[in-house]
Formats: C-alpha cells, sequence, structure tokens
C-alpha cells in the first residue's frame, strides 16, 4: 500500500536540481565568448529616422553607449562618460561637426576625435591626444549599424538578397522598436528577455501551428492551423527549415525560413503570399536579459509602414491588452516572456522537433570556439562590399 503511494508521489517538483541558463550562448557582454562572437558581425543600433541631434542612451551587448547625428548628417556612437571627468555625453549638444559635453565644452567628432577644449590654455595644447571611445557606424536600409569588434577583423556591411533590389515603387520600412516580437508598433521597443529566446522562435516552425494558429485565435493565417511536415538543413553559415503543408484547398505549400550567423533571420510572408521574401529580422543583444528585435520590410511607396499587428488577429493593439487578454490569446511575447529574462536550458527537453534549434546553437557553439581560436565566424565578408547574400525563404506554392 505504501509502495503504491511512493510510486504515485514520483516526478514530484521535490528535490530537483537548481536549474541553470545556458551562459556561453546568453552572456553577450565584453569579454564574454558569445559577445565576442556576436562582436564580430555589424549590428543595427536604430533606423536611421531615429538617429538625430537629441543624443540617445543605447546599450548593445552590454554595453551603454550614446548615438546621435551631427549637422552634417554623420551618425556617430560613442562612449557616454566623457573622457575629461566623466559626465554623460548624454547632456550634451549636438553641433555641426560633433557632440559637446555640457560640463565643460569638449567637442567631439562621430568618431572621438576631441575638436575643442575651450576651458583649457590656447584651446588645449594635448586636445589630439585625446580621444573618447567610439565605435564605426554606417548606413544601409535605413538602419544605422556598428561594428563593435576588433578593428583589424572589421567585415563588409552585409547586405541580403530578400532587400534588394527593391521592386519598382518600393521603398524600405526599417522598424527598431520589436514590433516583431509583440506585434504592436507602439509596444515597448526593448523586450525583457534574452536574445536567445527569439533566435530559437525563428527556426521552430511547429509553434505557428500551435499558438499562433490553433491554440487562441487565428493570429496570421487560417493555413498555418494545418500541421507541417518539417524538413531542417544546415546551409552555409545558417538553417533552414523547410515546412511543408496540403492545404484544404489541394494546394501544397513548401514555407521555408531562413536562420542566418548569428541572429538574423528571413521569415517567409505571414501573409503566405508567394514570392521571394521581403524582409529581414536581427535579434539584437541588448544585454543577457533583454533585446530588441529590428526589422527591415520592402514595402510600396508611400503605404503604412506596417498595420499594427503585423498581420496578428489581435482585436486591439497588444499593449493595451488586459493580462487576461492576453492569457486568452498569447503570442511570441507571452511565450518567450512566459521563458524567463534568461531560459533555464539545463531544465529544457529537446526533442525532434526542436532539430532546428539544436543545429543553431551548435553553429553558435562552433563559431563561438572558432572566435576564441583566432578564427573568423562564418558568414562574413572581407572587403568586398558588393556581395549580396542569398536568403533562401519563401512560400513556394506546387
Ligand atoms: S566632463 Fe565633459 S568636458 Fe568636463
Ligand atoms: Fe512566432
Amino acid at each position: 500500500m505504501q509502495a503504491t503511494t511512493t510510486e504515485r508521489l514520483e516526478g514530484t517538483a521535490y528535490g530537483r536540481q537548481q536549474p541553470q541558463p545556458n551562459a556561453l550562448l546568453t552572456e553577450v557582454g565584453p569579454g564574454t565568448p558569445c559577445g565576442e562572437l556576436m562582436r564580430r558581425y555589424w549590428q543595427p543600433v536604430l533606423a536611421s529616422h531615429n538617429v538625430t541631434s537629441r543624443p540617445r542612451e543605447i546599450r548593445i551587448l552590454g554595453e551603454d553607449l550614446i548615438v546621435f547625428r551631427d549637422g552634417e548628417g554623420r551618425p556617430g556612437l560613442l562612449y557616454p562618460r566623457c573622457m575629461h571627468r566623466g559626465t554623460s555625453l548624454f547632456w550634451g549638444h549636438v553641433e555641426q561637426d560633433g557632440i559637446r559635453c555640457c560640463y565643460h565644452g569638449w567637442k567631439f567628432d562621430v568618431e572621438g576625435n576631441c575638436l575643442e577644449q575651450p576651458c583649457e590654455p590656447n584651446g588645449g595644447m594635448q586636445r589630439a591626444e585625446h580621444r573618447q571611445p567610439w565605435y564605426p557606424v554606417r548606413e544601409r536600409y535605413g538602419l544605422v549599424w556598428t561594428y563593435m569588434g576588433p578593428p583589424d577583423r572589421m567585415p563588409a556591411l552585409p547586405r541580403f538578397d530578400s532587400l534588394e533590389p527593391l521592386e519598382p515603387g518600393e521603398t524600405y520600412a526599417a522598424l527598431d522598436n520589436s514590433v516583431g516580437a509583440h506585434g504592436d508598433m507602439n509596444g515597448p521597443e526593448v523586450v525583457p528577455y534574452s536574445w536567445l529566446h527569439m533566435n530559437d522562435n525563428v527556426m521552430d516552425p511547429f509553434h505557428v501551428q500551435v499558438l499562433h494558429s490553433t491554440f487562441s485565435v487565428t493570429q496570421f493565417v487560417r493555413e498555418f492551423a494545418v500541421m507541417p511536415t518539417v524538413t531542417f538543413e544546415e546551409i552555409d553559415a545558417g538553417v533552414i527549415y523547410r515546412a511543408h503543408r496540403r492545404l484544404d484547398d489541394g494546394r501544397q505549400v513548401d514555407r521555408v525560413s531562413t536562420w542566418m550567423m548569428p541572429n538574423i533571420m528571413s521569415v517567409p510572408s505571414i501573409t503566405m503570399a508567394a514570392g521571394r521574401p521581403d524582409s529581414i529580422g536581427i535579434v539584437v543583444p541588448v544585454d543577457q536579459t533583454h533585446c530588441r528585435v529590428v526589422m527591415v520590410v520592402r514595402v510600396p511607396e508611400g503605404a503604412p509602414v506596417m498595420n499594427d499587428g503585423v498581420g496578428l488577429a489581435s482585436l486591439k493593439p497588444w499593449n493595451e491588452m488586459a493580462v487576461e487578454e492576453r492569457q486568452d490569446r498569447p503570442g511570441d511575447f507571452e511565450a518567450q516572456a512566459g521563458q524567463g529574462p534568461v531560459s533555464l536550458h539545463s531544465e529544457e527537453h529537446l526533442v525532434t522537433s526542436d532539430r532546428g534549434i539544436g543545429l543553431q546553437r551548435r553553429a553558435l557553439t562552433r563559431a563561438i570556439a572558432a572566435v576564441e581560436q583566432g578564427g573568423d565566424p562564418p558568414g562574413l565578408r572581407f572587403g568586398d562590399d558588393s556581395a549580396i547574400t542569398h536568403m533562401p525563404s519563401g512560400n513556394f506554392f506546387r
């Protein structure tokens, strides 16, 4: 009798092992293995239209920085603490050729060169030896990008065939507001969980059927309610999945999504439109427990950048939903925030349907090792700015 009771009590939560996150893939600060990997790739900072003469505080890869645009139109990304006596350049004023610190007026250009030291004799004789720490920035596709890695390993700024060439009448819409995570143009810019949550999500075709299509309401399109047959495949510097569905109307469709090293995604249209993909997304690690989902979408000129909801069939914007409404209709944000600020990877049970995530994490782990051993991680081009990376994504009907 007692044995039966004990048997029935097997598997209780009592005495379970202390769970641990996968620190290797989630810590992104300077000097961490994944942080050094991320620093080998250009990362988006903000949409170009959000980089203005008003200085902004921004955190990327665990580093606090100040971003601004000088009077010549050049974007700058500087270490925030003024090299003189450390007040923040957030309080500085932008001028034609740089930013002037509010405290004693030292002025720095977008590459950190000290242009003026007005309180010093002769305008600061040692000025040329003073340099505010800075990072290189470039603009492409309506985004400001930065390279935060070792200067001698700076690769070419990437280009993607999902974004160029533009079709006639199209333009780029750059979104730095994590709309890809919560579906709300007015939702939080930065979401309170690890970049790896969203990165895993990209190679997870099955949640499209469960979370987005059958669990609550149809968030994208009805066709996704069909359980797909999926194959995963490693490609050069990335992983793809091919989700095959037989639709009720007799058509068959392969939905191919692409993940590229280290945090880039190309997901086909969620309206199931046929043809080439029209966007890329980049999951930028803010720090260990926050990320910013940046997207660039090709849109017809003059059209609204994106409707609230990115096609999510929410009855109201995500930001205005009560907790109970979000329980009734959870989406990517709820599922991922539900994993915690950093997931506890030691207690995961990765199964057959998680094969894509396994491939991604192994690719990241190999790339981290390559960087630690002094090599270059995959997917980078050096010197050649003209090469365009092929994104094999799309909805292919047959
Ligand atoms: S602290 Fe910036 S000029 Fe003195
Ligand atoms: Fe999703």
